[in-house]
């Protein structure tokens, strides 16, 4: 059975549930892979910190350790902010890696660039966790956009403002009491600034624009606005009026133009946000042939993020090694291959010193015979992009003469 190889940067909320998720499902997994999923290396901030991690894992802060290790089939990225996230993808997926991340900020800023350099690299990239916690809106998008046209998206996206929302109407309490009960259940951050000023949930939203509609609006014409300013006293207002305040991020196609903004609104009863309450997410989407759809579920969370992450693994199950990289990654099956075999490779610009490599011959072309495993031809492949590198039955090189196997080059 081969293996597929992963590396995960961040151990947090996202990064131990994805860990969990692969030691739990990982037959699951397999079966639908048709390989063993192994986490091979861990990315963290502090070393130090102690964590429920198998002995043989790589566990590393610096990056470069990861990077260079000679093959990672998937990396999984889910550390905070923009940078160095968006420089480790980008080096990850130019060295062939396929790529899978939770960060939505990142993503709204990087996100077309990423898609394009993975497009150009034959590598896929997965970020159905970036929106939505454990909702599946990504791939339920990329499904209905296959014949459907997309009119408007409308979500709560932010977990941590429709909980204060529904605290603050059921127990009738002002804000800052209610956003000190989200941050000591772990709802909203020490500092929850991009949860409640609207941050968060307009990158989810451009996420989406991008997908559904092909381009984000401007930014700066995006009006956005968080919660804080919403009092117990218009809670309690707009209920008695059978309404209640929720955050909805919106997003819609209108006269050639995509046109969005992130907002408290007053929903009624018919409203399909209406009951959507707590932590909850929900989206719905309006599209030409299909009508309104509305996807409601857990929006954040250890498992319902890491939920999104491994469908996007199990997803991309078609997205074979070879398109990721070196035609030779698919057909190897790495375990059976701890033995040296012997290669030919084309166009190599690098010789890899390596005790495990034997340089045998060289050809014209920068053509090479070479002797070795399949983790050394690997770190070959890893070191020499655009180099391929195809089997030699052993019996050849060593029945043969090197005249006789050069003249058949
Ligand atoms: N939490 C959720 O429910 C949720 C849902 C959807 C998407 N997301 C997104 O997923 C990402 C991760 O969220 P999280 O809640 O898991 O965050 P978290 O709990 O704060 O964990 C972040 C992890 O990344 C590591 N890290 C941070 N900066 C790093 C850096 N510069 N270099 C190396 N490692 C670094 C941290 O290392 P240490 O452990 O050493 O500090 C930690 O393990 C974020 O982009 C977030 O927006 C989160």
């Amino acid at each position: 059975m081969s293996v597929l190889k992963i590396a995960l940067l961040g151990f947090g909320t996202v990064g131990e549930g994805v860990y969990r998720s692969i030691e739990s499902h990982g037959e699951r997994l397999e079966k639908i892979l048709g390989k063993r999923v192994e986490i091979v290396a861990i990315l963290v901030r502090n070393k130090q910190k102690q964590r429920k991690i198998s002995g043989n894992i790589l566990v590393t802060d610096n990056f470069e350790e990861i990077i260079n290790l000679p093959h990672i089939d998937y990396m999984i990225e889910a550390i905070v902010g923009r940078e160095p996230a968006f420089t480790y993808l980008k080096r990850a997926v130019e060295k062939g890696s396929n790529i899978i991340t939770a960060n939505k900020e990142m993503f709204a800023y990087h996100g077309e660039e990423l898609s394009l350099l993975a497009a150009d690299k034959g590598v896929s990239l997965g970020y159905e966790a970036t929106v939505g916690g454990g909702i599946p809106i990504i791939q339920t998008l990329r499904q209905l956009l296959k014949v459907n046209n997309i009119k408007k998206i409308k979500g709560i996206l932010n977990g941590t403002s429709n909980f204060i929302l529904t605290e603050m109407r059921e127990k009738k309490e002002p804000f800052a009491s209610v956003l000190k009960t989200a941050q000591e259940k772990g709802y909203a951050e020490a500092d929850p600034g991009n949860d409640v000023e609207g941050t968060d949930a307009f990158y989810k939203l451009m996420v989406l624009s991008k997908l559904a509609f092909g381009f984000q609006p401007e930014w700066k014409d995006v009006h956005v606005e968080g919660i804080t300013s919403i009092t117990r006293e218009w809670i309690e207002e707009a209920d008695l009026l059978h309404l209640k305040f929720k955050h909805i991020a919106s997003v819609e196609w209108k006269d050639g133009k995509v046109i969005a903004s992130v907002q408290p609104v007053l929903v009624g009863k018919s409203s399909p946000f209406y009951d959507v309450e707590g932590v909850e997410n929900a989206v719905s989407i309006e599209a030409d042939l299909v009508g309104s759809i509305t996807l409601r579920g857990p929006g954040a969370g250890m498992f319902p993020t890491a939920s999104a992450v491994i469908e996007d693994l199990a997803q991309s199950r078609h997205q074979t090694d070879r398109e990721a990289g070196s035609p030779i990654r698919d057909s190897v099956d790495q375990d059976s291959q701890k033995e040296a075999s012997y290669w030919l490779l084309d166009r190599v610009k690098k010789k890899v010193a390596d005790p495990s490599i034997e340089w045998l011959q060289q050809h014209p072309n920068n053509k090479w015979i070479i002797k070795s495993s399949v983790k050394g031809l690997n770190r070959i492949l890893d070191q020499n992009p655009g180099t391929e590198a195809f089997p030699v039955l052993a019996e050849m090189i060593e029945k043969e003469s090197s005249d006789l196997f050069t003249a058949s080059l």
